[in-house]
């Protein structure tokens, strides 16, 4: 790496200043006089300048390069136990006003937060590299992409960005033509070397913070290395920050993966879903339908966020922002997402699995027998017994891989890359719920949608902290994700219509129904397809439905069932309407519109007295 010593206030060298924006070289400047990097490195984004990054990992041992044989280009991180999710319960909504952030999002006056940050952050970077990395989320150069730019002192986070979000020298040129506003992202681990201090293969501090001021769009990260926390371009700017100026432009940012469904005749329709963290969101997108579907083909857009903006005929249309999938290991394998694995097979950064004495990796669910003997994500060594005997899994449960997109065979490219992004036809929300919500069912218009989307709830995974399996309202999928006030958000999905000729039909699905013993009562996976098509079918008007007082669910004949024993018994039981349990449905629902009291929209609660009547 060629460097060429520069005299800032820190005292730090430089790799070449990529940019010729001068806002951007003093902010650069400023963040080094604060932060004291050892060095300052512009990112370019090349394939060199990664080989070199992925280098220094392997020396640092925060990577292990993975048996090039069985999978090339890949490596294995491991993080410290104490960073290996999300952490909800440290991330703040800083605006202006505590009204603004709502009851949902964590609150810290701006002033108050902004001084605490910069005692964090002063010297937070000794003896460590400051890395400028510049990003698009979304094409470069389209109407509907953001620029933003980190610095971080992570090689980890700059090589899984890098995968993640479109990168370096021509995101630079882009900032070069000023002619948008670039979100600044401050990243750091907190965790300064001093001089001679031996490094640890996973840097991170037990103080974290995950900072947003909507008002000024700037995000603050710091003490953490891991996923939405370090990958800033992710959760942090792709939802919390978008969906602040998406509020202030008239579009939406949602948590939702895109698919296109293509019909024998070669008919393509678009949906968007909306289903929370590890709830299937990267399964569904890459579905293969069941062999039955003869020219049937599902097409993946995007696994977890979508950018929507109606165009000039009232359409909504939408794209990915994102180039990469960090997606959920363990529960992949050959049967469940064929597509993933060969999307993972290559290229692809680990983090969190279980290595295997070959130099591979291995998570639970990945296939059937485990192997003999491998070293789990602790960096112990485990066996199947030991497994059993510690009731420890080998792989932690958001043990991840970071791929590009590119490399998922049903990867729909030409639409992924196309820069007013594809058609919606429909909107489907899902959770995990063991009971009371039906396999399928869909809303009665527009605002009942919204209302099904605003109350939909899931039991709690892994990124949510607290209690495992409680259901949780987690609105659009959005609860740890919305930028602003919860109600004004839906209030903001009413206003939506106004701009839109059609509105895409909204749907509820749900794959996690239990029986007594806890077997799941649907097959799930790739026999999503047969609920995806019911959807299409009613989309284009070529579907009866049955009214029930929830919305409109299939009646056993609307479905295709070759392929799958499906007996009428087992159908009703899934597309039951318990009346019972709604009544209580709607008693969570009215917990969640007490907490949002002062800023629920009133059709949100014309559209509960009237589910109330039905029911
Ligand atoms: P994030 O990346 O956290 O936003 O998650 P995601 O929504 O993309 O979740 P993902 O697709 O990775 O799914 C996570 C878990 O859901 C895995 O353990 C899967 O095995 C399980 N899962 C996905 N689809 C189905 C399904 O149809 N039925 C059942 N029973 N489980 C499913
Ligand atoms: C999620 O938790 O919804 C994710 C993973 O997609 S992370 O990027 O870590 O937020
Ligand atoms: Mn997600």
């Amino acid at each position: 790496m060629a460097t060429t010593p520069r005299a800032t206030a820190a005292q730090a060298t430089s790799t070449r200043i990529l940019t010729t924006n001068h806002h951007l070289i003093r902010w650069v400047e400023k963040m080094a006089e604060l932060t004291q990097p050892a060095a300052i490195h512009w990112i370019d984004g090349s394939e060199e300048e990664n080989d070199y990054l992925c280098r220094q990992l392997v020396e640092a041992g925060t990577f292990t390069k993975l048996n090039e044989e069985l999978w090339p280009g890949c490596y294995y991180a491991r993080s410290s136990p104490n960073d290996v999710a999300r952490v909800e319960d440290r991330t703040f909504i800083c605006s202006l006003s505590k009204d603004n952030a709502g009851p949902t999002n964590n609150w810290e006056d701006p002033y108050v937060m902004r001084k605490k940050l910069k005692s964090l952050f002063r010297g937070s970077m000794r003896g460590r590299t400051m890395y400028v990395l510049p990003y698009s989320m979304g094409p470069i150069g389209s109407p509907m992409s953001q620029i933003g730019v980190q610095l971080t002192d992570s090689a980890y986070a700059v090589v899984n960005m890098r995968i993640m979000a479109r990168i370096g020298a021509p995101v630079f040129a882009e900032i070069d033509k000023d002619v948008k506003r670039v979100v600044p992202c401050m990243h750091s681990v907190g965790a300064p070397l001093a001089a001679g201090q031996v490094d640890v293969a996973w840097p991170q501090n037990d103080t974290k913070y995950i900072v947003h001021f909507p008002e000024t769009r700037e995000i603050w990260s710091y003490g953490s290395g891991y996923g939405g926390n370090a990958l800033l371009g992710k959760k942090c700017f792709a939802l919390r920050i978008a969906s602040n100026i998406a509020r202030d432009e008239g579009w939406m940012a949602e948590h939702m993966l895109i698919l296109g469904v293509e019909s024998p005749t070669g008919e393509k329709t678009y949906v968007a879903a909306a289903f929370p963290s590890a709830c299937g969101k990267t399964n569904f997108a890459m579905m293969i339908p069941p062999k039955s579907f003869k020219g049937w083909k599902v097409w993946t857009v995007g696994d977890d966020i979508a950018w929507i903006k109606p165009d000039k005929t009232g359409q909504l249309r939408a794209i990915n922002p994102e180039a990469g999938f960090f997606g959920v290991a363990p529960g992949t394998s050959a049967k469940t997402n064929p597509n993933a694995m060969k999307t993972l097979s290559r290229n692809t950064i680990f983090t969190n699995v279980a290595l295997t004495p070959e130099g591979g990796v291995w998570w639970e669910g990945m296939t059937e027998e485990p192997p003999a003997e491998c070293t789990d994500w602790m960096g112990q060594r485990w066996t199947p017994e030991i497994g059993r005997a510690t009731g420890k899994p080998a792989a932690h449960p958001n043990g991840r891989f970071t791929s590009p997109v590119a490399q998922c065979p049903s990867m729909d490219m030409e639409a992924w890359e196309s820069p007013d992004g594809v058609p919606i036809s429909a909107f489907l929300f899902g959770g995990r719920r063991a009971s009371a919500i039906p396999l399928v069912f869909q809303a009665f218009n527009w605002s009942s949608g919204v209302y099904l989307g605003a109350t939909m709830g899931s039991e709690t995974t892994a990124a949510a902290g607290g209690a495992l399996g409680k259901v949780r309202r987690d609105p659009m999928a959005m609860l740890p994700f919305c930028g602003y006030h919860m109600g004004d958000y839906f209030r903001h999905w009413l206003r939506m219509q106004r701009d839109l000729s059609t509105t895409p039909r909204v749907f509820h699905v749900n794959w996690f129904l239990k029986d007594e013993d806890g077997n799941f009562l649907w097959p799930g996976y790739s026999e999503n397809m047969r609920v995806l098509k019911w959807i299409v079918d009613r989309v284009r008007g070529q579907s009866q439905g049955k009214e029930t007082p929830i919305g409109w669910t299939p009646h056993f004949e609307d479905m295709d069932w070759s392929g799958l024993a499906m007996s009428r018994e087992e159908f009703d039981r899934l597309l039951k309407v318990d009346r019972a349990a709604w009544r209580k449905e709607v008693m969570g629902h009215e917990e969640l519109f007490l907490l949002l009291h002062d800023h629920l929209p009133a059709e949100m609660i014309y559209e509960r007295e009237l589910l109330i009547c039905r029911l």
